[in-house]
C-alpha cells in the first residue's frame, strides 16, 4: 500500500457552501490558487449544477489551475454529471465526485428508494460519470451511520462500475475513532475489489472528532482525507486541512506516511481563507490559531528559551511563521519591501510593486511601524482594488462625541465622477454609512451583519470591519482594513458595492446572452 496520502481540500465546496455570504468567482480562483500553491492533490471547486456561478467558478478554476487535480461535486443523476464533465472539461486533470446517501434514514426518509434502487443509481452514476473521465469519485452520504453489510455491497458495487476513488463520509459527525477506523478496517477486510480504488474519509466534526476520526481511517488504510482550510464546512466544520497534515508530519516517525501539502504555506493560505470568507479562526485553533505558537506561562517561557523543543513539539516556521515582524518603517526602501515580501511567499508576478510600496509609505506615515500582516493585508486590498474598483473612496470625514451627533461627509469616485454627501446617523459609521446610501441612491442594500475586529496585537493593530449585506436577495460579503475604525467600515462598504456591481454587470451579460441583445 503506498505511504502517500492524498489531501482533497474541499474548502470552495463543503467550506463554502456554510458561509454567511457566498464568494465570488474571482475569490474562489484567489484561494484555490494559494490551495495548488499549499501542494493540496485535489480541489473541490464547486457543485457546477448548483448554480450559474458555481458552474462559472468550477470552469475557471478548471482553466488557471495546473498542479492540483479539479473536481465538481454531482448527485447521482446525469444531469449533475454532465454540468460537471462541461465544467471540468477545460482542466488538464479532473475528477467527477458523485454521491448517494446509503444509511437506512436517508435511504428511506430523504430519498424513499429501497436499497436495491440506490445501488441501481449508483452504479448508472459512476458509469455516466466515466464517460468523461477515468478519474470518478463516489461517496456513499452518511457512511458513518449505514450498515456495514450494505455499505460492503456498495462500495463494491461503485468500483465494479468503474469509481477509482470511494469516499466514506462521516456526513454528521456521529462516529468515533474506534468506530469509524473500524468501519474502514472492515472495509478493507470485506469488500473483494477494495484494492483496486482508493479508500477516501470525509469526516464532519459535530461532536469535535472529525481529524480524529480521519486519522483512525488512515491508521487503517484510508489514503486520502477530504478536508478543509481552518476546517470551515457544514454545521461544526469538516476536518481541518492544517492539522490532519500537521499530525502526519509531525508524528512521521509514528505514521511513516506522506503528503504532498508544503507546510510553510499553511499560515498565509488559512488567513486568506479566514479574510475571503469572513470567518475568525479562535485564537486556541490548533496550527492556525493567534495562540498557536505563544507560550504565556513563566516555567514554559524559561523552558522553551533554554530549548526549543521543551514545549514545542513543531516550530512555528513549519507552518510558514516568521518570527522576524519588525523594523519596517518608512525609511524602509523598495528593495527591502520586495525581499520581505519574497521571505513571505510573495512573486514580483503577484503584485504592482510600484503601487504597494506607495500604500506602504502612506501606512508607515500612520501607523510608525508595519509588520508582516500590515504588508499582506496591503497586498489583498490591492489585489482586490485592481479585480473589480467601479468605486472607490476619495474624501472621509467623520465627527462624533458626547453630546454630538454624530455627523460624516463622504466623497466617493463612482466610475469616471465623483460624488459628495454628508449625513448623520447614530454613530459616526453608520453616519458615513448614510451619506453612502444618498450618494449611491439604492434602498435594497441591507446591512445583516457588521463585525469589528483587530489585524495585529495592541496599539500597532489594524481596525478590520467584516459585513454582510443583503441585495437583490443574495448576500455579499466585505471587509475593510484601516488604522481608523471608520475608515475601515467604509471600505468594507465599498468592497461590497464593488461586489454587488460586479454581480450586476454578470446578470446583464447573461441576460445579453440568453436574449440575443
Ligand atoms: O458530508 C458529506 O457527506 C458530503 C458528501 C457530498 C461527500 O459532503
Ligand atoms: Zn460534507
Amino acid at each position: 500500500m503506498t505511504n502517500h496520502v492524498k489531501i482533497f481540500d474541499t474548502t470552495l465546496r463543503d467550506g463554502e457552501q456554510a458561509l454567511p455570504a457566498s464568494l465570488t468567482v474571482k475569490e474562489k480562483l484567489q484561494i484555490a490558487l494559494a490551495l495548488e500553491k499549499l501542494g493540496v492533490d485535489i480541489i473541490e471547486a464547486g457543485f457546477p449544477v448548483s448554480s450559474p456561478g458555481d458552474f462559472e467558478s468550477v470552469q475557471t478554476i478548471a482553466r488557471e489551475v495546473k498542479n492540483a487535480t479539479v473536481c465538481g461535486l454531482s448527485r447521482a443523476l446525469a444531469k449533475d454529471i454532465d454540468a460537471c464533465g462541461q465544467a471540468l472539461g477545460v482542466a488538464e486533470q479532473f475528477r467527477i465526485h458523485t454521491f448517494i446517501a446509503t444509511s437506512d434514514i436517508h435511504v428511506s426518509t430523504k430519498l424513499r428508494k429501497s436499497q436495491d434502487e440506490i445501488v441501481e443509481m449508483a452504479v448508472a452514476a459512476v458509469k455516466h460519470a466515466r464517460k468523461y473521465t477515468d478519474d470518478v469519485e463516489f461517496s456513499c452520504e452518511d457512511a458513518g451511520r449505514t450498515h456495514i453489510d450494505y455499505l460492503c455491497r456498495m462500495v463494491e458495487a461503485a468500483i465494479n462500475a468503474g469509481a477509482k476513488t470511494v469516499n466514506i463520509p462521516d456526513t454528521v459527525g456521529y462516529t468515533t475513532p474506534t468506530e469509524f477506523g473500524g468501519i474502514i478496517g472492515q472495509l478493507f477486510n470485506r469488500v473483494p475489489n477494495i484494492d483496486q480504488a482508493i479508500i477516501s474519509v470525509h469526516c464532519h466534526n459535530d461532536l469535535g472528532l472529525a481529524v480524529a476520526n480521519s486519522l483512525a481511517a488512515v491508521e487503517q488504510g484510508a489514503r486520502q482525507v477530504e478536508c478543509t482550510i481552518n476546517g470551515i464546512g457544514e454545521r461544526a466544520g469538516n476536518c481541518s486541512l492544517e492539522e490532519i497534515a500537521m499530525i502526519l508530519q509531525t508524528r512521521n516517525e509514528r505514521y511513516g506516511l506522506q503528503t504532498g501539502i508544503r507546510s510553510q504555506e499553511i499560515s498565509r493560505t488559512s488567513k486568506l481563507v479566514s479574510q475571503l470568507c469572513s470567518m475568525p479562526v479562535q485564537a486556541n485553533k490548533a496550527i492556525v490559531g493567534a495562540n498557536a505558537f505563544a507560550h504565556s506561562s513563566g516555567i514554559h517561557q524559561d523552558g522553551v528559551l533554554k530549548g526549543q523543543n521543551t514545549y514545542e513539539i513543531m516550530t512555528p516556521e513549519s507552518v510558514g511563521l516568521n518570527k522576524n515582524q519588525l523594523n519596517l518603517t518608512s525609511r524602509s526602501g523598495r528593495h527591502v519591501i520586495k525581499h520581505r515580501l519574497h521571505e513571505l511567499g510573495y512573486n514580483e508576478t503577484d503584485y504592482d510593486l510600484d503601487e504597494v510600496y506607495a500604500s506602504f509609505l502612506r501606512l508607515a506615515d500612520k501607523k510608525g511601524q508595519v509588520f508582516d500582516y500590515d504588508l499582506e493585508a496591503l497586498l489583498f486590498f490591492n489585489q482586490q482594488k485592481h479585480e473589480h474598483a467601479f468605486y472607490s473612496l476619495e474624501y472621509l470625514q467623520a465627527s462624533s462625541g458626547k453630546e454630538i451627533i454624530p455627523s460624516a461627509t463622504v466623497s466617493l469616485n463612482i466610475g469616471e465622477e465623483t460624488v459628495t454627501h454628508s449625513a448623520t446617523g447614530n454613530g459616526p459609521v453608520d453616519a458615513a454609512y448614510n451619506a453612502i446610501m444618498q450618494i449611491i441612491n439604492e434602498d435594497e442594500i441591507n446591512i445583516v451583519d457588521f463585525k469589528l475586529g483587530s489585524k495585529g496585537e495592541g496599539a500597532n493593530a489594524l481596525a478590520q470591519v467584516s459585513i454582510v449585506a443583503k441585495y437583490k436577495d443574495r448576500r455579499f460579503h466585505g471587509i475593510g482594513l484601516a488604522t481608523d475604525i471608520v475608515e475601515s467600515g467604509v471600505k468594507a462598504l465599498i468592497f461590497v458595492l464593488n461586489n454587488m456591481h460586479l454581480a450586476d454587470q454578470i446578470d446583464e451579460q447573461k441576460q445579453h446572452i440568453s436574449t440575443g441583445v
